[in-house]
């Protein structure tokens, strides 16, 4: 059996992680903690790995789940079903195993297509241009393109009326503050924010039963296979999930990337030419998911450490995309790398459903944004997010 690493030096580099300074740059601290061993302890006894291997292995072993419901009293969340922000969270294909998990998967993926997300490109190009052309000289980024983008495109798909998205648009942000951290404050915010997207996904739903079109919550109402249809109860946990999972993940991708392609701007060519591996690029260089958990549900080996029921195990997949056991010069970003699949969307059965949607926003946004503001630049005064799991920015000043 290998080590498990414990040592002053392990807890240090965690704790620093999640200074200030840790967070705008943590990867000479991954590095560290990747040659340090496959497998360290974190003083609260959470396992941690870092390594490309390991960490895809965490991802795709089955033997990993998520937190079962009966382990999160443990965890301090007794009550969690009461609070309407953890309940659409930890019900949710995010928070549950299988069989539900594969069930529920199943019911979703049928509808939410590759030829769904492929039908969205024309609305899709409409909206980065009108966000371009509101852009103005000087604007903040964050508010003006790289949030409205994703959360628009998102309701596009569901049928979210565009009279109705900036009001959802701050909801949903509210709520999905509780995966970065659950906090009472958080929650404060949060609760009423999940309640009124759940009325609101109701009252949707209730109008596609009506009057179905063309859109996914139709699709959904209506989806039955095999004898199997999803309750009420699962639909609007789901629609609320495609939110939750996918606008803020997808806004710090425009994010990220745009700061590190105006860091590298001999390659923006390269973008221009092949925006599909460009974006693969920029997924793995700085992902906007920086790590994944799993509680082991049997016993299982990874990496020669053995892991018994109920171990907490995070797996730093921002570290993982810069393993260079995988990547040759991980940390040179280079949009023409050939072989830069990576772990940003995950893997194994909670692969990213909404990779396709999130590839096909940023490979359009990128080139129409360099194309249409050849000047574009950043200005002073960007503020990262204060997570080391959802790493992007909440301020981000760019002139044109
Ligand atoms: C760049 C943008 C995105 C990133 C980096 C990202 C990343 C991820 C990751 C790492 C997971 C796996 C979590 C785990 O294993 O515990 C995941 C799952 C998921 N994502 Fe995304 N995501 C993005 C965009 C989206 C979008 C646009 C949607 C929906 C419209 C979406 C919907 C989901 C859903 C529903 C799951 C849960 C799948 C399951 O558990 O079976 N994501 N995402």
């Amino acid at each position: 059996m290998a080590d498990i690493v414990e040592s002053r030096e392990v807890s240090a580099l965690l704790r620093e992680l999640t200074t200030a300074a840790g967070r705008e740059d943590p990867y000479g601290h991954y590095m560290r903690l990747r040659e340090i061993g496959a497998v360290v302890r974190a003083d609260d006894g959470t396992l941690i790995v870092t390594r490309f291997a390991e960490c895809a292995a965490v991802a795709r072993d089955h033997k990993l789940g998520k937190m079962p419901v009966e382990l999160l009293a443990h965890a301090g969340l007794a009550d969690w079903a009461e609070h309407p922000a953890l309940y659409g969270y930890f019900t949710s294909l995010l928070g549950i195993n299988p069989p539900d998990h594969t069930r529920l998967r199943r019911l979703v993926s049928s509808s939410f297509t590759a030829r769904r997300v492929q039908a969205l490109r024309p609305a899709t190009e409409r909206m980065v241009d009108d966000l371009i052309d509101a852009m103005g000289d000087s604007c903040d980024f964050v508010p003006a393109f790289a949030f409205p983008l994703p959360c628009n495109v998102i309701s596009e798909l569901l049928g979210i009326p565009p009279e109705d998205r900036a009001q959802f648009q701050h909801l949903v942000s509210d709520w999905s503050a509780v995966l970065d951290d659950i906090t009472p404050e958080v929650l404060s915010k949060a609760n009423p924010a999940a309640k009124a997207v759940r009325e609101y996904l109701a009252a949707l739903a209730t109008e596609r039963r009506r009057r179905p079109r063309e859109d996914l919550m139709s699709a959904l109402v209506g989806h039955e296979e095999a004898g199997d249809r999803l309750t009420e109860d699962e639909l609007l946990t789901m629609a609320g999930l495609l939110f939750a999972a996918g606008f803020e993940t997808t806004t710090n991708l425009l994010s990220n990337g745009l700061v590190a392609l105006l860091g590298h701007p001999e390659q923006l060519p390269d973008m221009i030419g092949d925006p599909a591996s460009a974006v693969q690029e920029l997924l793995r260089y700085d992902s906007p998911v920086q790590n994944i958990d799993r509680t082991a549900l049997e016993p299982t080996t990874i990496a020669g450490v053995h892991f018994e029921p109920g171990d907490r195990i995070v797996a730093y997949t921002g570290s993982a995309n810069r393993d260079p056991r995988r990547f040759t010069d991980p940390d040179r970003l280079d949009l023409r790398r050939p072989d830069n699949a990576s772990l940003s969307f995950g893997g194994g059965m909670h692969y990213c459903l909404g990779a396709p949607m999130a590839r096909l926003e940023a490979e359009l946004a990128f080139p129409r944004l360099f194309e249409r503001m050849p000047g574009l630049h950043l200005r002073d005064g960007a503020r990262r997010r204060e997570s080391l799991t959802i790493r992007g920015f909440d301020v981000l000043p760019v002139g044109s």
